[in-house]
């Protein structure tokens, strides 16, 4: 059991009298469910591949094979996780606070199968393939094929191109909507709480930096140390498992 923190009460009594919150989370929030973050060293998936092989259109022009193998290959690891008690407590928040916006970078589900709703996915789903041509929802054959290797990626059945994962890659942009309703949020909001981000991927990088700028608090749930710098910043730092079921 965790003891409490003077930032663990400071956090909670924000949280109380919070109208409007943002939770913010990354790949960190998943990392207790097993998903493998892109960032942390050994484990992170940018440690162990190129993304520049694998996370961008050439690259799926290039060997369609390889990529659309690698995402099966991912997408078949998540339907064997679960979510942890950090996506249940941000689901429990989410029922609790009067206005709150749950926007995430994952591409997990996990949020959603722990009962969050509305979610806001600036990165896409790997759950929502669609046609590289014509852009058309594909669906998607479970369990996927693929059992860690190649696999050629199957045809749209409306106009025979190539499916692809329904994630975003370098150099694509965000998905409009979502990106401008995450943006007003932050703008908007009393409390931002960045869970399991490195935030250093933009544009989604700029919401805490946009929320202090409109004069909220911004409290990170990191086991690194994140900035903290600004006055209006908190660290809690551990793991988003252990700590947020501390604040609801
Ligand atoms: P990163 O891998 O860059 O960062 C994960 C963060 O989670 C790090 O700061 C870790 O310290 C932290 N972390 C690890 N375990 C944690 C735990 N149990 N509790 C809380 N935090 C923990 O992942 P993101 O910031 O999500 O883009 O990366 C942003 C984007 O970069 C991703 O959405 C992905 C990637 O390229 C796309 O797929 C488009």
């Amino acid at each position: 059991m965790m003891t409490e923190s003077p930032e663990i009460q400071q956090v909670r009594t924000l949280l109380e009298q919070a109208q409007r919150v943002v939770v913010f989370t990354g790949a960190g929030v998943s990392a207790e469910s097993g998903v493998p973050t892109f960032r942390d060293a050994l484990t992170g998936l940018w440690a162990r591949y190129d993304a520049m092989q694998l996370a961008t259109p050439e690259a799926f022009l290039r060997d369609p094979e390889l990529v659309w193998g690698w995402y099966e290959w991912r997408r078949k690891l998540l339907l064997e996780v679960k979510p942890n008690p950090a996506h249940r407590a941000i689901a429990r928040m989410q029922a609790q606070v009067p206005q709150l916006t749950l926007i995430t970078q994952n591409v997990d589900d996990l949020h959603e199968q722990a009962g969050s709703q509305p979610v806001i996915h600036l990165h896409g789903s790997l759950f929502a393939a669609r046609c590289f041509e014509c852009a058309r929802p594909c669906e998607l054959a479970d369990p996927p094929a693929a059992e860690g290797g190649r696999c050629p990626p199957p045809s749209c059945s409306h106009c025979g191109g190539r499916v692809r994962p329904g994630v975003v890659w370098f150099g694509e942009p965000l998905p409009e909507q979502a990106l401008a309703t995450a943006f007003a949020a932050a703008q908007d909001c009393d409390l931002l709480l960045a869970v399991g981000t490195s935030g250093v991927v933009q544009p989604a990088a700029q919401l805490p930096g946009l929320a202090l700028a409109a004069g909220a608090t911004v409290v990170h749930v990191n086991p690194d140390a994140m900035s903290g710098r600004h006055p209006n910043e908190v660290c809690l730092k551990g793991q988003a498992g252990q700590l947020l079921p501390l604040l609801v």
